[in-house]
């Protein structure tokens, strides 16, 4: 009955930050998911990647994991009375594809946002993490993800558009430092997300 978001740019600490999030929260039962993955869509959209498919092909695959990711996890957990905790959700969309469609979209933001508008579940509330794109960048090297979207000039944008995406819905976002200790992030995010959990779960969705 209460969806909360986890976003930011590759190597902000989100990984780790959901394994702490998983130990510490483990009294509410949320079911913790992600995208794009979370069905066998996600494997379609990990070989679009792998594969370097064009951008329209791209993001019309992450819509659709979108699709797949609500109508398997996310609605019947929902439905449940479940908190919800997803590594990534629509805002990722929202940040990486209004960059890679730059150029061959005239509105990447709008036309992303009507693909999406009549269907998707909107979260309650979002963590963005942050952190300087080079120090995500060194974080993440060695670590074997793909190089298509760790490339600075790209993560530097996508960085902006999450920024501009998150000015725009302050209620919605919570925006925290990720160059802050790994236990300092957790500390913040695992309180907020109780009062979150406390305050919205009466709420009739
Ligand atoms: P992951 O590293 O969190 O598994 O995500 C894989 C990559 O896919 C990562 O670079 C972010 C990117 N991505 C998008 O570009 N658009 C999306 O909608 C999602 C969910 C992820």
């Amino acid at each position: 009955m209460v969806l909360i978001t986890l976003d930011g740019i590759d190597g902000s600490g989100k990984s780790s930050l959901l394994s702490a999030l998983e130990k510490s929260l483990s009294d509410l039962s949320p079911v913790f998911t992600r995208e794009p993955g979370a069905t066998w869509v996600g494997e379609q959209v990990r070989r679009a990647i792998a594969e370097r498919a064009d951008p329209v092909t791209e993001a019309l695959l992450f819509a659709a994991d979108h699709a797949a990711h609500l109508e398997a996890v996310v609605r019947p957990a929902l439905a449940a009375g479940r908190l919800v905790i997803s590594d990534r959700y629509t805002d990722s969309r929202y940040a990486y594809q209004s960059a890679t469609l730059e150029g061959i979209i005239p509105d990447p933001l709008g036309w992303l946002k009507a693909v999406h508008d009549g269907w998707t579940v909107p979260p309650d509330r979002t963590v963005l993490l942050v952190l300087p794109v080079a120090e995500a960048l060194r974080r993440k090297s060695g670590k074997g993800v793909s190089e298509h979207f760790e490339e600075a000039t790209l993560l530097e944008r996508v960085q902006e558009n999450y920024l501009r995406i998150s000015a725009e819905e302050p209620m919605r976002f919570l925006v925290i430092d990720a160059g802050q200790p790994e236990e300092k992030v957790h500390a913040l995010v695992s309180s907020a997300i109780r009062e979150w959990h406390g305050s919205l779960r009466s709420r009739h969705r």
